[in-house]
Protein backbone atom coordinates (compact mmCIF):
# COMPACT_ATOMS: atom_id res chain seq x y z
CA UNK A 1 0.00 0.00 0.00
CA UNK A 2 2.20 2.75 -1.03
CA UNK A 3 -0.10 6.03 -1.94
CA UNK A 4 -3.93 6.30 -1.20
CA UNK A 5 -6.13 9.37 -2.78
CA UNK A 6 -8.98 10.17 -0.93
CA UNK A 7 -11.86 11.41 -3.00
CA UNK A 8 -13.12 14.15 -0.95
CA UNK A 9 -12.68 18.10 -1.32
CA UNK A 10 -13.66 18.43 2.38
CA UNK A 11 -10.52 19.89 4.38
CA UNK A 12 -12.19 17.91 7.97
CA UNK A 13 -12.34 14.34 5.95
CA UNK A 14 -8.95 14.48 5.02
CA UNK A 15 -7.70 15.98 8.35
CA UNK A 16 -9.62 12.71 9.79
CA UNK A 17 -8.38 10.19 7.22
CA UNK A 18 -4.33 11.20 7.69
CA UNK A 19 -4.92 10.62 11.17
CA UNK A 20 -6.29 7.04 11.18
CA UNK A 21 -4.28 6.25 8.07
CA UNK A 22 -1.09 7.30 9.60
CA UNK A 23 0.29 3.59 10.82
CA UNK A 24 -0.42 2.12 7.84
CA UNK A 25 2.40 3.80 6.02
CA UNK A 26 0.86 4.72 3.09
CA UNK A 27 0.89 8.30 1.60
CA UNK A 28 -2.63 9.48 1.73
CA UNK A 29 -3.07 12.51 -0.91
CA UNK A 30 -6.55 14.35 -1.62
CA UNK A 31 -7.93 14.74 -5.14
CA UNK A 32 -5.98 18.45 -4.97
CA UNK A 33 -2.43 17.02 -4.10
CA UNK A 34 -2.82 14.03 -6.69
CA UNK A 35 -4.02 16.77 -9.56
CA UNK A 36 -7.35 15.24 -9.96
CA UNK A 37 -10.14 17.34 -10.85
CA UNK A 38 -13.86 14.99 -11.37
CA UNK A 39 -16.86 16.17 -11.11
CA UNK A 40 -18.90 13.35 -10.21
CA UNK A 41 -22.67 12.98 -10.16
CA UNK A 42 -23.82 11.25 -6.98
CA UNK A 43 -26.99 9.37 -8.12
CA UNK A 44 -26.96 6.25 -6.14
CA UNK A 45 -29.78 5.51 -4.08
CA UNK A 46 -27.72 4.17 -0.81
CA UNK A 47 -24.34 5.33 0.77
CA UNK A 48 -22.57 2.31 -0.63
CA UNK A 49 -23.69 2.86 -4.62
CA UNK A 50 -22.75 6.58 -3.82
CA UNK A 51 -19.11 6.03 -2.57
CA UNK A 52 -17.98 3.64 -5.13
CA UNK A 53 -19.88 5.83 -7.71
CA UNK A 54 -16.65 8.87 -6.24
CA UNK A 55 -14.25 5.81 -5.87
CA UNK A 56 -14.67 4.26 -9.43
CA UNK A 57 -14.72 7.63 -10.86
CA UNK A 58 -11.54 8.81 -9.78
CA UNK A 59 -9.85 5.63 -10.16
CA UNK A 60 -10.25 6.47 -13.95
CA UNK A 61 -7.87 8.97 -13.28
CA UNK A 62 -5.34 7.34 -11.26
CA UNK A 63 -3.63 3.71 -10.84
CA UNK A 64 -3.16 4.45 -6.79
CA UNK A 65 -6.00 3.01 -4.59
CA UNK A 66 -8.99 5.49 -4.54
CA UNK A 67 -11.05 5.70 -1.08
CA UNK A 68 -14.24 7.51 -0.96
CA UNK A 69 -16.70 8.33 1.56
CA UNK A 70 -20.80 8.82 1.21
CA UNK A 71 -22.54 9.74 4.57
CA UNK A 72 -25.89 11.17 6.19
CA UNK A 73 -28.22 11.48 8.75
CA UNK A 74 -31.24 8.80 8.91
CA UNK A 75 -34.28 10.05 11.23
CA UNK A 76 -36.37 6.52 11.73
CA UNK A 77 -39.99 8.94 12.90
CA UNK A 78 -39.31 10.58 9.09
CA UNK A 79 -38.79 7.21 7.21
CA UNK A 80 -35.13 7.33 7.02
CA UNK A 81 -34.88 11.72 5.59
CA UNK A 82 -32.85 13.22 4.95
CA UNK A 83 -30.87 9.66 4.18
CA UNK A 84 -28.25 10.39 1.14
CA UNK A 85 -30.07 13.81 0.33
CA UNK A 86 -28.32 15.06 3.43
CA UNK A 87 -26.48 17.39 1.94
CA UNK A 88 -29.42 18.54 -0.45
CA UNK A 89 -31.92 18.09 2.19
CA UNK A 90 -34.31 21.71 1.91
CA UNK A 91 -31.60 22.87 -1.03
CA UNK A 92 -27.33 22.50 -0.76
CA UNK A 93 -26.96 26.33 -0.17
CA UNK A 94 -29.56 26.24 2.73
CA UNK A 95 -27.85 26.79 6.20
CA UNK A 96 -27.72 23.74 8.25
CA UNK A 97 -29.50 26.48 11.04
CA UNK A 98 -32.25 26.12 8.81
CA UNK A 99 -31.91 22.73 7.76
CA UNK A 100 -31.70 21.25 11.89
CA UNK A 101 -34.74 24.08 12.73
CA UNK A 102 -36.74 22.21 9.64
CA UNK A 103 -35.75 18.60 11.26
CA UNK A 104 -36.93 19.63 15.44
CA UNK A 105 -40.35 21.10 13.49
CA UNK A 106 -40.66 17.93 11.73
CA UNK A 107 -40.33 15.85 15.07
CA UNK A 108 -42.20 18.55 17.21
CA UNK A 109 -44.53 16.79 19.87
CA UNK A 110 -42.60 13.20 19.48
CA UNK A 111 -41.30 11.49 22.46
CA UNK A 112 -37.97 11.01 22.68
CA UNK A 113 -38.19 7.34 22.14
CA UNK A 114 -39.69 7.76 18.99
CA UNK A 115 -36.50 10.10 17.58
CA UNK A 116 -34.15 7.97 17.01
CA UNK A 117 -31.76 8.50 14.44
CA UNK A 118 -28.53 7.66 12.89
CA UNK A 119 -25.25 8.71 11.03
CA UNK A 120 -24.33 6.57 8.34
CA UNK A 121 -20.98 5.94 6.57
CA UNK A 122 -19.53 3.94 3.64
CA UNK A 123 -16.07 3.87 2.16
CA UNK A 124 -15.27 2.32 -1.07
CA UNK A 125 -11.86 1.60 -2.08
CA UNK A 126 -11.34 0.73 -6.03
CA UNK A 127 -8.22 -0.76 -6.31
CA UNK A 128 -5.75 -0.73 -9.16
CA UNK A 129 -6.87 -4.38 -10.40
CA UNK A 130 -10.50 -3.23 -10.72
CA UNK A 131 -11.55 -5.09 -7.51
CA UNK A 132 -13.86 -2.25 -5.19
CA UNK A 133 -13.79 -2.83 -1.07
CA UNK A 134 -16.86 -1.33 0.57
CA UNK A 135 -17.34 -0.86 4.49
CA UNK A 136 -20.33 0.95 6.34
CA UNK A 137 -20.80 2.03 9.93
CA UNK A 138 -23.27 3.52 12.09
CA UNK A 139 -23.34 5.31 15.08
CA UNK A 140 -27.11 5.60 16.64
CA UNK A 141 -27.93 8.40 18.40
CA UNK A 142 -31.73 9.97 19.00
CA UNK A 143 -32.58 14.16 17.59
CA UNK A 144 -32.41 16.03 20.81
CA UNK A 145 -35.44 19.04 21.52
CA UNK A 146 -32.78 21.65 20.82
CA UNK A 147 -29.71 22.13 18.78
CA UNK A 148 -26.82 22.58 20.84
CA UNK A 149 -22.90 22.54 21.11
CA UNK A 150 -20.71 24.24 18.39
CA UNK A 151 -18.00 22.00 17.42
CA UNK A 152 -18.56 19.51 14.44
CA UNK A 153 -20.67 20.48 11.42
CA UNK A 154 -23.85 19.50 9.40
CA UNK A 155 -26.67 17.57 11.72
CA UNK A 156 -24.00 17.60 15.13
CA UNK A 157 -26.15 20.29 16.96
CA UNK A 158 -29.35 18.20 16.83
CA UNK A 159 -27.78 14.47 16.78
CA UNK A 160 -27.52 13.43 20.52
CA UNK A 161 -25.95 10.62 21.49
CA UNK A 162 -26.58 8.26 24.83
CA UNK A 163 -24.11 7.10 26.02
CA UNK A 164 -22.28 11.15 26.25
CA UNK A 165 -26.14 12.43 26.72
CA UNK A 166 -25.02 15.29 24.54
CA UNK A 167 -24.65 16.81 21.04
CA UNK A 168 -21.65 15.49 18.47
CA UNK A 169 -21.38 19.06 18.47
CA UNK A 170 -20.50 19.30 22.00
CA UNK A 171 -17.94 16.93 21.94
CA UNK A 172 -14.18 17.64 20.72
CA UNK A 173 -13.17 15.88 17.46
CA UNK A 174 -11.11 13.39 19.23
CA UNK A 175 -14.10 12.22 21.35
CA UNK A 176 -16.23 12.25 17.80
CA UNK A 177 -13.99 10.27 16.08
CA UNK A 178 -13.57 7.38 18.31
CA UNK A 179 -17.58 6.65 18.48
CA UNK A 180 -18.25 7.91 15.02
CA UNK A 181 -19.70 6.23 11.85
CA UNK A 182 -17.11 7.83 9.98
CA UNK A 183 -14.29 7.17 12.08
CA UNK A 184 -15.82 3.64 12.41
CA UNK A 185 -15.92 2.90 8.62
CA UNK A 186 -12.32 4.05 7.94
CA UNK A 187 -10.86 2.07 10.71
CA UNK A 188 -12.67 -0.99 9.26
CA UNK A 189 -11.66 -0.42 5.60
CA UNK A 190 -7.72 0.01 6.90
CA UNK A 191 -8.31 -3.44 8.01
CA UNK A 192 -9.78 -4.63 4.72
CA UNK A 193 -6.86 -2.64 2.66
CA UNK A 194 -4.13 -4.47 4.87
CA UNK A 195 -5.42 -7.63 4.23
CA UNK A 196 -6.00 -7.34 0.73
CA UNK A 197 -2.62 -5.71 -0.53
CA UNK A 198 -0.82 -8.00 2.67
P1 LIG B 1 -21.24 13.79 2.00
O1 LIG B 1 -20.95 12.47 2.67
O2 LIG B 1 -20.05 14.70 2.06
O3 LIG B 1 -21.86 13.63 0.67
O4 LIG B 1 -22.34 14.57 2.83
C1 LIG B 1 -22.95 14.04 3.89
C2 LIG B 1 -23.88 15.02 4.56
O5 LIG B 1 -24.44 14.30 5.66
C3 LIG B 1 -23.17 16.21 5.17
O6 LIG B 1 -23.23 17.33 4.34
C4 LIG B 1 -23.99 16.43 6.44
O7 LIG B 1 -25.15 17.12 6.13
C5 LIG B 1 -24.38 15.03 6.84
N1 LIG B 1 -23.38 14.42 7.74
C6 LIG B 1 -22.57 13.36 7.46
N2 LIG B 1 -21.76 13.08 8.50
C7 LIG B 1 -22.08 13.98 9.46
C8 LIG B 1 -21.56 14.22 10.77
O8 LIG B 1 -20.64 13.58 11.27
N3 LIG B 1 -22.13 15.26 11.42
C9 LIG B 1 -23.11 16.02 10.92
N4 LIG B 1 -23.61 15.86 9.71
C10 LIG B 1 -23.11 14.83 8.97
Amino acid sequence: MKRIIFATGNAGKMREIKEIMADTGAEILSMKEAGIEADIVEDGTTFEENAVIKAKAVAAFTDDIVLADDSGLEVDYLNKEPGVYSARYLGEDTSYDIKNQAILDRLSGVPKEKRTARFVCAIAAAMPDGEVLVTRETIEGYIGEKPAGANGFGYDPIFYVEEYGCSTAELSEEQKNAVSHRGKALRAMKEQLNQYTG
